[in-house]
């Protein structure tokens, strides 16, 4: 598994200047959920591990609502390096780092990919997408060869500016949940050992 963390990459030069360091994917390297965010802000660029500053909080305290452990699933980001200022990553800093997260997506094999806001849900689905409208909703999405179960969810921090988008963003995570659990139904859910 180590094949699918990044320890040296300079494919994008403001990225290269800007982050402190890479953040690679966390959790279970067979996890049934894998979770995309955007792009390391200031805080998983000191701490070298995404969705630990208040938008994972949000998220870890949604999976410890629900019985899970960050370790019980992947998460990951579309690019693994700090953009300046916390801007959105580029098209092409998400396109240079498109190998890195196809790799992972592939080795982990999760049941179901959680796309947390726009950009990943963009990224992934290689469309526009208007993710409030669309969150709680399933693609299938070709992605490294393989057509995989996409859920669009919106990102945690929208939680915290926008109050009202909780319930959306609970309702996605439920029904991700739920789609695991189903599966668990014909004995390939590994949720239930943990
Ligand atoms: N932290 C991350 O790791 N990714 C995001 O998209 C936001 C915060």
């Amino acid at each position: 598994m180590d094949d699918i963390a990044v320890h040296d990459c300079t494919r994008c030069e403001e990225l290269c200047a800007s982050r402190s360091r890479i953040v690679n994917g966390v959790g279970a390297t067979d996890a049934e959920l894998l979770f995309v965010g955007e792009a390391p802000g200031a805080q998983e660029d000191a701490e070298g591990e995404p969705f630990v500053g208040r938008s994972g909080d949000v998220l870890t305290e949604a999976l410890r609502d629900r019985g899970l452990a960050r370790r019980d699933v992947r998460i990951t980001n579309c690019v693994r390096c700090r953009p300046p200022e916390n801007r959105d990553p580029t098209v092409e800093e998400r396109e240079n780092c498109r190998e890195y997260l196809e790799a992972e997506i592939d080795a982990v094999d999760p049941a179901v990919v959680v796309t947390l806001g726009k950009v990943p849900s963009e990224h992934l689905l290689e469309r526009s997408v208007a993710v409030t409208k669309e969150a709680g909703t399933l693609h299938d999405a070709r992605i490294a060869g393989s057509t995989r179960r996409l859920l669009v969810c919106v990102h945690p921090a929208a939680t915290l500016y926008d109050p009202s988008q909780r319930e959306t963003f609970d309702d996605a995570l439920d029904e991700a949940l739920a789609l695991v659990d189903d599966e668990g139904s014909d004995g390939q859910s590994r949720l239930g050992d943990f």
